[in-house]
C-alpha cells in the first residue's frame, strides 16, 4: 500500500477533531467550572526551578509520583511507586493502551466514551460493541466472548450517563479474565474506586486524570494503576518525558492542596442532586449520574429541539444519540439551564 492510500484512508475513515466553538455558558466537556485558584497557580510558578526548564524531565517526576503514591493509598492499601504511571492526559493512556493492545480483541458497551472508539480508529484497531442493557452490561451476550485474548474499556462513573456499574457487573468482567481498563475519570464525584483491586486482580487497571475534579484540564495530566509489569510494559511504548515540567507541577500541588478541591467537589456534587431534582420534576427521564454531568434521556427529535432551544440562550450541551449530557456549572449557570430548559420542553 502507498503512503498516498494511506493519506487517503485516514482522511476518509478517521473523525477530523472538531475544535470547540465556547458559548458564553459551555457544558459540553464536563470541565470543571471553577478556575485553578489563583493562590496556587502563584505557587506553581513559584516553585519552578530555571535551571530545570531547558532540561527533559522526567514524567512522573519523583515529587509527583510520591503525592499520587499518597494520593492512592487508603486506610487497608497502600500503593507503591511501581503500580503507577502517567499520560499527557488520561487520553493518551487510552491511545497508548490500544497500540499496545492492537491485536488483542477490544470490547467497548455503549452509550460509552466516545474516545475508545475514535482513537481506535485512528490507529486502524477494531472494536467490539457489546450496546448496554438500559444501564448494566449485557453478560449473556458477552457470556463465552471474553477472556484473556481481549481487552474491555468501561469508564465507571459511565460517560455520558454519568451511572456507576454494580459491583457485581465489574468481579463479572474480572473474573473472564479479559483485561479491564476501568476508566475512573469522575472518581473524586462518586467517591468509588476499585483502585485496591489490582493487588488481587493482575487484569485491572485504573485510569485517572486530573482534568475534572482538579480544575486542570488545561494541563494534559492522567495517570495509570495497574499491576507492576503492565505499567512496565506502558512505560517502554509510551513517550518520554510525556507530561510537561509544568504539567506535573500543577498536579503535585493540587494534591498538596487537595482539600480545596475537595471542597469544590462537595459543591459540585450538591448542584449535581439539584440539577436533577430540577429536571425531573419537570417529567424528565433523569438518570442517577454520580459523576460531574447529568444526562437526560430523550427522544431523538425533542433532543435537537432542546438543545436548539438552549443554544439560543448561549447554553452549549452535548447531544448523544439518547438524550443530552450537561455538564454542572456554577449556580447561576444552573439556574439559566433549569429556567431555560422550563421554557424550552
Ligand atoms: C471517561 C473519560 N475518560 C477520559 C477522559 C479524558 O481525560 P483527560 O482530559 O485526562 O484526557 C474523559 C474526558 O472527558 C472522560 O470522560
Amino acid at each position: 500500500m502507498s503512503f498516498k492510500a494511506v493519506v487517503e484512508r485516514i482522511r476518509k475513515d478517521v473523525e477530523a477533531y472538531q475544535s470547540e466553538t465556547r458559548s458564553p455558558i459551555y457544558l459540553a466537556l464536563n470541565e470543571n467550572p471553577y478556575p485553578f485558584p489563583e493562590e496556587l497557580i502563584r505557587q506553581c510558578f513559584e516553585s519552578i526551578d530555571p535551571s530545570k526548564v531547558n532540561l527533559y524531565v522526567d514524567s512522573p517526576s519523583k515529587e509527583f509520583l510520591k503525592e499520587l503514591v499518597d494520593y492512592l493509598s487508603t486506610d487497608s492499601w497502600r500503593a507503591r511507586e511501581e503500580q503507577i504511571s502517567v499520560g499527557n492526559g488520561a487520553d493518551e493512556i487510552i491511545y497508548v493502551l490500544l497500540l499496545m493492545f492492537k491485536d488483542l480483541s477490544i470490547y467497548v458497551f455503549p452509550p460509552t466514551y466516545s474516545c475508545y472508539e475514535i482513537f481506535a480508529n485512528a490507529l486502524g484497531v477494531k472494536v467490539n460493541k457489546v450496546p448496554l442493557r438500559g444501564e448494566r452490561i449485557d453478560t449473556k451476550t458477552l457470556k463465552g466472548l471474553l477472556n484473556e485474548d481481549c481487552v474491555v474499556f468501561l469508564p465507571n462513573p459511565n460517560n455520558p450517563t454519568g451511572h456507576l456499574f454494580e459491583e457485581e457487573e465489574i468481579f463479572w468482567l474480572l473474573k473472564t479474565k479479559a483485561l479491564l481498563i476501568l476508566d475512573e475519570a469522575y472518581f473524586e464525584f462518586s467517591g468509588k474506586t476499585f483502585a485496591p483491586l489490582i493487588e488481587q486482580f493482575q487484569n485491572l487497571a485504573i485510569l485517572r486524570t486530573f482534568s475534572k475534579a482538579f480544575s486542570l484540564a488545561s494541563q494534559r495530566i492522567g495517570y495509570i494503576v495497574a499491576n507492576p509489569s503492565l505499567i512496565d510494559a506502558y512505560n517502554r511504548v509510551r513517550l518520554p518525558y510525556n507530561v510537561s515540567y509544568l504539567g506535573q507541577t500543577f498536579a503535585t500541588i493540587a494534591l498538596r492542596n487537595k482539600r480545596i478541591f475537595q471542597e469544590r467537589v462537595r459543591k459540585i456534587i450538591e448542584e449535581r442532586e439539584r440539577l436533577k431534582n430540577a429536571l425531573r420534576s419537570m417529567g424528565l427521564k433523569v438518570n442517577d449520574s454520580k459523576a460531574n454531568f447529568v444526562f437526560v434521556y430523550l427522544e431523538r427529535e425533542r433532543t435537537e429541539r432542546v438543545y436548539r432551544a438552549l443554544l439560543k440562550r448561549g447554553i452549549t450541551v452535548r447531544k448523544t444519540e439518547f438524550g443530552l449530557r450537561m455538564a454542572v456549572g456554577q449556580p447561576k449557570q444552573n439556574d439559566l439551564l433549569i429556567e431555560t430548559l422550563e421554557g424550552s420542553l
